[in-house]
């Protein structure tokens, strides 16, 4: 059963690198390249970031506990894992945030005037709440277990919840831009379909694979991580064995 996991998680990361290789080729061949200084460079960073963390970072985080060599380790090491990667992906995603924000700023765009602002703040005011929640809820030691038990199904929802928010932000995203700077200073309309429209029409159509990947992993029942009660049976052996 576990070949063909490791057969749709080499597809996962086979869509990871292609989504990251598209999205920056755009941005350098296309965009101009990147720069930190408030000019259209900075806001390349944008999508470069957005997709990286709250698309890449997010769903390869989303399927640790699928993986079934970590299936060995102890829940809590998959735990930290888990979070840590998702606190890079929170991370790359506000700096993201910054960018446009910054841009916006800089050439004086009035901010959140579109439907893609409104759904992307949205999911990274969720990610946000999300995270904070699982920190307190799942990794400090204090919290009951009732509070685990309770929390998880919801943080489960959430989470899958947040990948589909990520996903209509960037479709939106990608399509703003392009209708944005090929209608309004460029040779060719997006009706033309110039090659910049393929490339990243194509970059769109990985992004959506890649979440469907996600969710065909997270869907399939037999690659759930065992739940042997693996923390409170390996205390109490360490506890009883001399
Ligand atoms: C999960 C992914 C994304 C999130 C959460 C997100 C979020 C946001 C937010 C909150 C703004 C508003 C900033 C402001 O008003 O100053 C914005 C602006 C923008 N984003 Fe994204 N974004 C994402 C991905 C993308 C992608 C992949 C592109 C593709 C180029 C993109 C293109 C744009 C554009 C053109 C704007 C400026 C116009 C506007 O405010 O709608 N975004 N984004």
């Amino acid at each position: 059963m576990s070949h063909i996991f490791y057969f749709f998680y080499g597809l996962l990361l086979c869509l990871s690198l292609l989504c990251e290789v598209f999205v920056v080729t755009w941005n350098l061949h296309w965009r101009g390249g990147f720069a930190w200084d408030r000019s259209l460079l900075h806001f390349n960073w944008h999508p470069v970031l957005m997709v990286s963390g709250l698309v890449i970072l997010y769903g390869n985080a989303a399927i640790v506990y699928r993986i079934p060599f970590t299936w060995k380790q102890r829940k809590l090491v998959c735990k930290l894992v888990h979070a840590g990667m998702m606190f890079v992906a929170l991370l790359l995603s506000m700096l993201g945030l910054s960018a446009v924000f910054d841009f916006h700023q800089g050439v004086n765009i009035p901010n959140l005037y579109s439907v893609h602002s409104w759904v992307g703040i949205s999911t990274v005011f969720l990610f946000s709440s999300q995270w904070i929640l699982g920190l307190v809820g799942f990794l400090l030691p204090c919290s009951p277990p009732w509070i685990r038990s309770s929390l998880k199904p919801v943080h489960i929802w959430m989470g899958k919840m947040i990948l589909i928010f990520s996903l209509a932000s960037c479709i939106s995203g990608i399509n703003e831009k392009l209708l944005l700077t090929l209608n309004g200073m460029s040779a060719a309309m997006y009706s033309e379909l110039p090659v910049e429209a393929v490339f990243v029409n194509f970059l769109g159509m990985l992004i959506v694979a890649f979440g469907v990947s996600v969710f065909g992993i997270l869907f399939v029942k037999k690659w759930q991580r065992p739940e042997d009660g693996s923390e409170n049976a390996r205390l109490l052996l360490t506890e009883v064995t001399p």
